[in-house]
């Protein structure tokens, strides 16, 4: 199934305000309810391109249709030099059909052709097996755990960190 990366448009924002409201639809990282009136104001600001984060939509060419979203922030550890952290969420009925891999794959080669990033960084939850998988198979590796890192249904849970460098 080919699919492509392309920028959020008009028609995406219902699939948008729906990862904001319908419990669950993102997956684990659920947090609860957020104001779905982000997203027309993010669309009016910026597209979801900003320089500091944003996103664009996983296509499925056949259709076309949009099957998920992946979005990236950038973020810095160090006194100079910038990393991004990468995110990915499908929509239900994509799921584990290889989309997700090739989605941050080929997310990955994007950010290295049209960025200067030296080091693309993801994380998720110990019992997100999918996205672990996904996440080494689009050539991220493990890096550790970052202990007691989010709140999470009802408690402080850990996270899983990966990363993918340019060299
Ligand atoms: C996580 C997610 C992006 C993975 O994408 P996907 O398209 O479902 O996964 P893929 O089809 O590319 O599969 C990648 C690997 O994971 C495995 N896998 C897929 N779904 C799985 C599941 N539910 N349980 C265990 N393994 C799974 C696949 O078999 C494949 O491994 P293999 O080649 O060794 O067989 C997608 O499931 C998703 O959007 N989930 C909800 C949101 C989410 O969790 N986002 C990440 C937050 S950190």
């Amino acid at each position: 199934m080919a699919i492509r990366l392309r920028p959020v448009g008009e028609e995406d924002l219902a699939m948008l305000r729906r990862f904001k409201t319908e419990p669950g639809l993102i997956g684990l990282d659920w947090a609860g309810f957020r104001d779905p009136g982000t997203v027309d104001r993010r669309f009016a600001a910026d597209s979801y391109l900003g320089e500091d984060d944003g996103g664009l939509i996983v296509e499925v060419e056949t259709g076309p249709v949009a099957a998920g979203f992946v979005s990236y922030r950038w973020g810095q550890f160090g006194a100079a030099g910038r990393h991004v952290e990468i995110g990915i969420v499908l929509l239900p009925e994509w799921r584990g059909q290889g989309i997700g891999w090739r989605a941050q794959a080929m997310f990955c080669e994007y950010l290295f052709r049209h960025t200067p990033v030296h080091r693309i960084q993801a994380g998720t939850h110990p019992e997100n097996i999918a996205e672990q998988k996904a996440l080494e198979k689009a050539g991220f590796q493990f890096e550790g755990v970052i202990r007691g890192c989010e709140f999470r249904d009802g408690g402080w849970r850990d996270g899983y960190l990966y990363s993918r460098l340019r060299s």
